[in-house]
């Protein structure tokens, strides 16, 4: 179970602060609605380790994620779109950020398997330049699969697919948040998107987070 405990924060010029309290269950996606503007992304930041709180807590099953910096935070990032590096491969995409001094072969292996995964078996080369928005999406989650953490946070992360899209990201980021047993955590200013995903809803507005 992740729990954020009245953790507070405010922007330069902010004269109230935030004061975020939620939690978000293993196995399950838990939504922040509102609007433009109200927070979203600032929250996504607190807990990913973007941004140092004034005070509050983050706890995951026991452990305080407070005092880790953000790459030893056990938290994957999916943003709207542009995650990828255009000139590199899929697999290249994918492999960023892992660990140096693993073992090439098991590596390559462990991106192939992923890829099917995510349903994009066989496009380990291809270029990121010639993947669509989904595909692209696809390959993101590809990545957070290699990274195996267990929070997944995902800021706006349809927004730019069309529909059809949408709904075959929204069943898929579905599918591995069961499998895996992420805690994801989507933020949306988007209705449906949270109609069609939340098992937890929050609604954001004036600095507080209401559950319903
Ligand atoms: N680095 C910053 N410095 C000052 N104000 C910021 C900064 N980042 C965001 N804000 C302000 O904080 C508020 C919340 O922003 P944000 O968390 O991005 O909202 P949302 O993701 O819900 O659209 C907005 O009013 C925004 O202008
Ligand atoms: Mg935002």
């Amino acid at each position: 179970m992740l729990r954020v405990d009245e953790l507070t924060f405010a922007h330069p010029g902010q004269t109230t602060p935030y004061v975020f309290s939620f939690t978000a269950a293993p196995g399950e996606i838990t939504a922040i609605s509102g609007a433009s503007g109200s927070g979203k992304s600032t929250l996504l930041d607190l807990v990913a380790g973007f941004l140092t709180p004034g005070s509050g807590a983050i706890d995951l099953d026991g452990t305080d994620l407070l005092p880790l910096p953000p790459e030893r935070r056990p938290v994957s990032l999916l943003l709207q779109s542009e995650s990828l590096f255009e000139h590199l491969t899929a697999a290249r995409n994918i492999a960023l950020g892992l660990p140096t001094g693993l073992d090439r072969q098991i590596v390559a292996e462990k991106i192939s398997a992923a890829l099917t995964e995510v349903g994009l078996e066989g496009i380990e080369r291809q270029s990121a330049s010639t993947l669509s928005g989904g595909q692209k999406q696809r390959v993101a989650l590809a990545r957070t699969l290699l990274r195996n953490r267990a929070i997944l946070l995902l800021d706006e992360p349809f927004s730019a697919l069309d529909d059809e899209t949408r709904v075959t990201i929204r069943d898929l980021v579905r599918a591995l948040t069961t499998r895996h047993n992420w805690h994801t955590i989507l933020v949306s200013h988007h209705g449906d998107d949270v109609e069609a995903l939340a098992s937890r809803r929050y609604h954001l507005e004036q600095g507080r987070l209401q559950a319903g």
